[in-house]
């Protein structure tokens, strides 16, 4: 029987930060209002670099951790809904740059779930004996997607990548992993592509940006990821306090509190640090399982959860020993 485990994580944000004070020459909002209504405090925002860039810093950290040859890798998923290109994907640029040849590589795009997506495929491909090293990435540029001039939606956002190096495992290390979809008829969440031009319609092409009912997201969040959590909990026969640590999609810190009460864990099980980044989109779930790594919240042996939602709407859950 063929199993799974975490090689090693990574990450990197690009460096010029954008606080709550200085959104306010952009729209008419103030730090108290962002802070208590999402826990954000400042972002990350790519100036220059592209999606690509940010997932090559994440994934040579991520493959330095692992402690492996870039060589190894066989497979390579990139989530993002902010691919440089239409094609080639981030994943095809970044296996070039990365100078590994001859292998599987694609994107993916399940929006904030992305990476929960991408995990669960590359953990089935693995086990299926077809591939023995993957690299997952999620990797996301909101802010170019973002309206500055709608406050509902730009304060929340920020850039950066976060990566996993996932392998062939003597021991069942990735238990479990959920996702799940609810095609958004409402259009609740929803970013349209730059228009293409159709021959008989030669428009110039416009660039849409993010749409949102926010508090009907809020709501969708606050039911689905405490459910997601109780469905591995209830899937692997394990109760609450088996799972050591929670790392939750990071959109909103009063989501995760909702999530936490839900739940009936103290928020000392949750990881937080939208404070810095504001909500990464397929990124977050990957920086802050990397953070939480090298902070010491999660360590080799431990069983946590991550759990994520986004738009599709989508969402997704894995329980995993570290
Ligand atoms: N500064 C000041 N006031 C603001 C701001 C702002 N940045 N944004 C909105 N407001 C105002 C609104 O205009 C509204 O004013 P009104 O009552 O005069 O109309 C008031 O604040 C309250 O707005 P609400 O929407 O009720 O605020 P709420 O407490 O619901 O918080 C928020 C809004 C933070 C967006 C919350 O609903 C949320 O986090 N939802 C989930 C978002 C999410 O997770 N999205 C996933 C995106 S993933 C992706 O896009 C890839």
């Amino acid at each position: 029987m063929i199993y799974t485990k975490i090689l090693g994580t990574g990450r990197y944000v690009p460096k010029t930060i954008v606080t709550n004070e200085d959104l306010k020459q952009y729209v008419d909002t103030s730090d108290e209002w962002i802070y208590s209504r999402t826990g954000i405090k400042e972002r990350h925002v790519s100036i220059d670099e592209s999606s690509l860039d940010l997932s090559y810093q994440a994934a040579i950290n991520a493959i330095d951790k692992a402690n492996i040859d870039k060589d190894e890798i066989d497979l390579i998923i990139v989530a993002t809904v902010t691919s440089d290109y239409a094609f080639p994907g981030v994943s095809n640029l970044l296996q070039a740059k990365l100078g590994i040849e001859n292998i599987m590589a694609f994107d993916i795009n399940a929006a904030c779930s992305g990476f929960i997506y991408a995990m669960q495929i590359a953990d089935k491909m693995i086990k299926s004996k077809s591939f023995k090293k993957a690299l997952i990435i999620g990797v996301e540029i909101l802010s170019r997607l973002t309206d500055w001039r709608d406050r509902n939606t730009c304060v929340l956002f920020g850039d950066g990548a976060g990566a996993m190096v996932i392998g062939e495992s003597e021991t069942n290390q990735i238990k479990d992993i959920i996702t799940g979809s609810q095609g958004d008829v409402d259009m609740l969440l929803y970013c349209k592509n730059p228009e293409l031009k159709s021959l008989k319609h030669n428009k110039i092409s416009v660039q849409d940006h993010i749409h949102m009912q926010g508090n009907e997201v809020f709501k969708f969040a606050s039911r689905i990821m405490p459910k997601t959590i109780n469905q591995l909990i209830e899937r692997n026969n394990i109760t609450m306090d088996d799972i050591q640590y929670i790392v939750a999609h990071q959109a909103n810190a009063r989501i995760i509190q909702k999530a936490a009460k839900e739940l009936n864990v103290s928020m000392d099980k949750m990881y937080v640090n939208i404070n810095h980044y504001g909500n990464t989109s397929a990124a977050s779930v990957p920086v802050a399982i990397d953070e939480a790594i090298e902070k010491g919240y999660i360590n080799r042996g431990d069983l946590f959860a991550t759990v994520a939602f986004g738009g599709g709407l989508t969402w997704g859950g894995a329980l995993i020993q570290y």
